[in-house]
């Protein structure tokens, strides 16, 4: 269902955005509409998602891991992906259902590939195997500018349990202006990629989100 890897049956989207875009509200607003439609979806993370991805995970974020050389930290988080993509993703739209992560593969092009200055198309080709061609069918991007989005994460609850943060919420401000900038770059370097405006209300952002998900899919 509009997937690059066309056998696979469900639709696979990704929510992607910098820190503090709002993508969690999204997700969980997005979520609950699919359940009024009776949509079924699993609904996952990256780093994450699987045990083993969890674990990478705690080591990408961990504050304490300053020292992460960039190159070590971009195939740490496609490790994270290879997992999620071979136990979890890959196996689930395979059997026709329909998979949301929150963060994929579009976060290391923007995070490392520009963030970290390695470049997107190394860092795609660091992925390559890791998504074993699984690409989103649609991916929102929501674009909050870091002014905005840095000042919102770090009022809302700390998930992972880093007082000031996790590793990456903890880098300089030019790093954030390069992350926003990348995403802003996103759709010209990758298809499907849509750039959603979250610096509107809630409600507004999630009608959008609707619209563009009822348009490509038909519902
Ligand atoms: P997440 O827990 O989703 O943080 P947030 O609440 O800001 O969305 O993601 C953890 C951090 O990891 C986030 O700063 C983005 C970063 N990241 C990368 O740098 N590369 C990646 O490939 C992924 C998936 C995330």
């Amino acid at each position: 269902m509009g997937n690059s890897f066309q056998h696979l049956t469900g639709f696979f989207i990704t929510f992607e955005g910098p820190e503090g875009c709002g993508k969690s509200t999204q997700i969980s607003l997005f979520t609950s509409y699919l359940k009024t439609l009776d949509i079924g979806f699993e609904l996952t993370r990256e780093p994450g998602g699987t045990s083993i991805g969890e674990s990478i995970r705690k080591i990408l974020l961990d504050p304490g891991n300053k020292a992460m050389n960039p190159i070590a930290e971009a195939y740490l988080y496609a490790a994270s992906r290879a997992q999620h993509v071979n136990e979890k993703i890959l196996p689930l739209l395979e059997k026709g259902i329909n998979v949301i992560s929150d963060r994929y593969l579009d976060s290391s092009l923007i995070y490392q590939g520009v963030g970290r200055g390695i470049g997107m198309e190394r860092v795609m080709k660091i992925n390559e195997e890791a998504v074993a061609k699984v690409i989103p069918g649609l991916c929102f991007v929501i674009m909050v500018r870091p002014e905005i989005g840095l000042k919102r994460a770090k009022e809302t609850s700390r998930t992972d349990g880093y007082e000031k943060g996790d590793r990456l919420e903890q880098e300089k401000r030019d790093f954030h202006n390069a992350i926003y900038q990348g995403f802003k770059q996103l759709p010209e370097f990758r298809k499907d990629i849509v750039l959603i405006d979250g610096e509107r209300s809630i409600e507004e952002v999630h009608a959008e989100i609707k619209w563009i998900f009822s348009e490509k899919y038909n519902v």
